[in-house]
């Protein structure tokens, strides 16, 4: 090791570093050696074919199967026809293994006899807790939620052909990224709901990756340790978000018709890589004007009549308008698109409510920043555009990118009204109707041992995965804590020799593999007390007639997607299928970082140096892709082989905060208010309460309110209070201060718009609070507290 000498805030991190490392590494082994490893994932239910619905004979397929129970029959109507070329299995006869359908309720009999697809579309709350947890995306310690400004959505849509044999859904939902223990119990619990109706080849889960959500819904190491621990509060509740929205998505389906439109969106985005992007060959830069995706892709979805359903648009950007000092669960900039969407079509709804689901979906955002200012040194204002993202004084940690408004949240707002209004433009302008079979195909597939052809004569090789030392720096939108550099290419020996002494050398072959990224994790050579990092990742397309759906599991930078989308589309109209149109569906199915070019991979800047598959990641997606595109367009799905499935580990580490009982100061109770409102407020005044507090993470388990909030007015016609807000809206904003031993105070605000009525107003609080009694379990009790009312004047 190096000599070296260091100053104190150098001596104090790594006194901390090594310390932290060694109670997580106690913690670890301790519950590594009292818990179980492995369970490989029960996905019997899976079919083999996917032809169990495909008794192509009434049009009432749906609610006699329905009405099928008993394992047997299951299995003979699954053995009658393999009609359906939807599956991505490999055929097998024995259909053994398939578990009975279980429906409860017969469903409606589906029409046949119109063009188009049935469509059903699905909302529903997936917040999870709100306190007590890590917000994921900056991989920042002390970052964890506070409260909340908007409530998180998992929004669902069906779609079926006529005789609803073949459906794909598409689900998008506000939470960093979508996890594959999310997605295993997601597919378990609509397959035991729904028999083989939903499976892994024709369900997408997408993340809009807003960084403003919860943690702690993984189950590899490495982010179970920037969740500080996996959350099965917020777990379930996630889950049980996505399914129900699937759910009502199903139950509502009609018969409809989609319209397709893309258009560019001008001021909404900037490279934040810049030097990275022009390692591209310039040739084929010159195809593009321009070093982001500006393309925004619409679908609009109707009934036969001509009433709208929702709207799907996928656009690359980051969700990252909210920096990472913010603690207020919120969807960001994406969210507040969808926000103001269903809003304006769910006229006279509260937020979160109303029939219409308006869904913005990621994309290839790896390298898009929403900080359109760009990147400036906080402490002598120039720029810091440089290939190291450094400022000359005070290094990478003060250089940060910032969005067009005067705080995050004005700049969240105009980037999601741009957002908006484009879409709302493209929605209305929607003429292209969409038509043709649906399809879908998945795979399994083991990232770590990918052969590439590269060309006639030559092959390369995926890595195990391994993070980079630029991972540490992070990016303008939120550096790293521990003042790393972009773009670095060398490793430093200090770090080096830290690395081998608390978690073991990286192997050669490891290094090798990943060069020129100099390893600062190498995550595929760390098992305990699981895997760090999967090596198990699924690949996906649906089609619906000529689009194109590609799940990507995790986040392509802008050439990266563009090389995808062409290879993809090249492969269909080799095969018959001439002008698809393809989408990068982003931060689907599983989590595994970035993925850049490989020219872009040499310059090692953050995106690169978390490309954790080496320099032919992008090459082997593309490889697999084509294959299942391929699969699609020749009528052989059926054929793919399913791959490995992935695993599902038993015991996960849980979070190290307690649940403790909360606590109201002497003789006081929860709800209690403890800074009333004023008696009276102008518009554009910020109303404020304050109230006794509980945690509200109890709220996330026992779901007996809705909301944690409401504003209210009074109406002297009928002299009731007529609810105005929720907690979803963004007019309204939820803190809560944490304090000892289970006390706490919770602030609530209203930011009174111009827009709003004179009259009187009222705010209430609903919380749950723990309570223990002596030898029996804890109870998570409901509350309620009403503020005075107070008076809203307009001048
Ligand atoms: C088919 O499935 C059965 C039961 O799951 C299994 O024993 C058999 O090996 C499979 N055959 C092939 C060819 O995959
Ligand atoms: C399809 O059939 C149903 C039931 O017979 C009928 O109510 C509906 O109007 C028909 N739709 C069209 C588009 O013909
Ligand atoms: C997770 O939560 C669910 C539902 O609240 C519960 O049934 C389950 O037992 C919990 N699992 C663990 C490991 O605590
Ligand atoms: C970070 O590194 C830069 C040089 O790259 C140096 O100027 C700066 O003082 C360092 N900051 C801290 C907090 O150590
Ligand atoms: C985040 O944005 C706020 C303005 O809303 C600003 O005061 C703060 O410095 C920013 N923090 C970082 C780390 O960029
Ligand atoms: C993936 O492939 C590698 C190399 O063949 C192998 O060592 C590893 O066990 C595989 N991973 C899984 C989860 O099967
Ligand atoms: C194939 O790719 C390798 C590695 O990129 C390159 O060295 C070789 O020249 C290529 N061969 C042909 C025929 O393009
Ligand atoms: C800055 O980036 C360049 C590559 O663009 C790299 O060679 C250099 O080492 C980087 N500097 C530092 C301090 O990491
Ligand atoms: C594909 O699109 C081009 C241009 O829009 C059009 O000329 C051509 O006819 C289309 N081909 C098919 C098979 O639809
Ligand atoms: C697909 O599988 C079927 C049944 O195993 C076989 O007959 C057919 O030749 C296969 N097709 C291709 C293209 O491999
Ligand atoms: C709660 O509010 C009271 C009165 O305003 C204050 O004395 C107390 O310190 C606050 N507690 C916390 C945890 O913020
Ligand atoms: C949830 O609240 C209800 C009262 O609404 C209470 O009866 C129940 O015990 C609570 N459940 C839990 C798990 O604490």
């Amino acid at each position: 090791m190096a000599k070296r000498t260091f100053s104190m805030l150098e001596t104090f991190l790594i006194f901390l570093l090594v310390m932290m490392t060694a109670v997580t590494v106690a913690l670890l082994s301790i519950l590594f050696i009292t818990s179980g490893t492995i369970e490989n994932h029960k996905d019997s239910g899976f079919p083999d074919t996917q032809s169990s619905p495909a008794t192509q004979s009434s049009p009432t397929t749906q609610s006699s199967l329905a009405t099928q129970s008993s394992p047997t029959t299951q299995s003979s109507l699954a053995t009658l026809g393999s009609t359906t070329t939807e599956g991505s299995t490999v055929t097998n006869g024995s259909t053994a293994t398939q578990a009975p359908s279980v429906m409860s309720t017969p469903e409606p009999p589906l029409f046949q006899n119109f063009s188009g697809y049935h469509i059903g579309v699905g909302r529903a709350d997936c917040t999870g807790q709100v306190a007590d947890i890590n917000l994921m995306g900056y991989s920042k310690t002390g970052q964890n939620a506070r409260g909340i400004l908007t409530r998180l959505y998992s929004r669902a849509f069906v779609m079926a052909e006529p005789d609803g044999l073949n459906r794909v859904v598409f689900v998008s939902v506000d939470i960093g990224m979508v996890s594959q223990r999310l997605r295993l119990e997601v597919l378990n619990r609509l397959q035991s709901k729904y028999g083989s109706l939903y499976r892994r080849d024709n369900v997408i889960l997408s993340g809009t990756h807003t960084h403003s959500g919860p943690a702690g819904f993984f189950q590899y190491t490495v982010f179970v340790i920037a969740s500080e621990g996996f959350s099965n509060r917020t777990f379930e509740y996630m889950v049980t978000g996505i399914v129900k929205s699937i759910e009502m998505a199903h139950k509502n389906m009609k018969p409809g018709k989609i319209f397709i439109n893309k258009g560019i969106v001008e001021g909404a985005q900037i490279n934040r890589s810049p030097s990275s992007y022009l390692q591209n060959p310039e040739s084929e830069r010159a195809r593009y004007s321009s070093n982001t995706d500006k393309e925004m892709v619409v679908l609009r979805m109707e009934d036969l009549n001509g009433a709208e359903l929702g709207l799907i648009s996928w656009f690359a950007i980051h969700p990252v308008s909210m920096n990472n000092s913010n603690h207020l669960v919120n969807s960001d900039n994406m969210g507040y698109a969808s926000y103001l969407f269903e809003q304006e079509k769910n006229k006279g709804y509260l937020p979160g409510q109303g029939p219409y689901v308006a869904a913005f979906a990621s994309s290839n955002l790896g390298d898009v920043s929403p900080n359109i200012l760009g990147p400036h040194c906080v402490n002598t204002g120039e720029s810091c555009d440089n290939a190291n993202s450094s400022c000359p004084i005070g290094g990478p940690s003060m250089c940060v990118a910032t969005g067009p408004g005067e705080d995050m949240l004005h700049s969240t707002q105009i980037i999601g009204r741009i957002l908006y209004q484009r879409a709302k433009e493209l929605y209305a302008s929607a003429s292209q109707e969409v038509t043709g079979p649906l399809a879908a195909a998945h795979q399994w597939v083991n990232m770590t041992d990918v052969t590439v052809q590269l060309n006639s004569t030559h092959t390369a090789k995926t890595c195990k995965p391994a993070l980079g030392y630029s991972f540490a720096a992070g990016t303008i939108d939120g550096f790293g804590g521990l003042n790393f550099t972009q773009g670095t290419t060398v490793g430093d020996p200090f770090w080096d020799t830290l690395r081998d002494q608390i978690l073991g050398k990286p192997s050669e072959e490891i290094k090798e593999c990943h060069k020129p990224k100099p390893i600062l994790l190498h995550t595929g050579e760390l098992t305990k007390p699981h895997p760090w990092h999967p090596d198990i990742v699924d690949v996906q397309i649906i089609t619906i007639g000529s689009l194109a759906i590609t799940a990507i599991p995790g986040e392509f930078t802008t050439m990266s997607g563009r090389r995808l989308r062409e290879a993809v589309q090249t492969e269909f109209a080799t095969h018959g299928m001439q002008n698809m149109t393809i989408v990068i569906s982003g931060l689907c199915n599983v989590y595994t970082h970035y993925i850049t070019t490989f020219e872009e991979y040499q310059a090692q800047r953050y995106e690169a140096a978390s490309t954790i598959y080496g320099p032919h990641t992008l090459s082997a997606y593309i490889q697999l892709f084509r294959g299942l595109a391929k699969a699609i367009a020749t009528d052989t799905v059926a054929n793919l082989s399913r791959g490995p499935e992935p695993p599902f580990f038993k015991q996960l580490i849980a979070s190290l905060i307690p649940n403790i009982v909360d606590r109201a100061p002497i003789g006081k109770t929860f709800g209690d208010v403890l800074q009333p409102a004023k008696p009276t407020y102008r518009v554009g005044e910020v109303a404020e309460v304050t109230f006794v507090g509980a945690n509200p993470k109890n709220s996330a388990e026992n779901q007996t309110h809705q909301t944690f909030l409401t504003v209210e007015k009074y109406e002297a016609a009928s002299a009731t209070w007529q609810i105005v807000h929720n907690d979803a809206s963004w007019e309204t904003r939820f803190y809560w201060h944490k304090g000892l031993v289970g006390h706490s105070n919770t602030t609530i605000q209203w930011h009174i718009p111009d827009t709003a009525q004179p009259g009187i107003y009222r705010i209430r609080y609903f919380g749950h609070n723990r309570k223990q009694e002596f030898l029996k379990p804890a109870v998570t009790l409901p509350f309620e507290s009403t503020s005075a009312a107070f008076e809203v004047v307009t001048s």
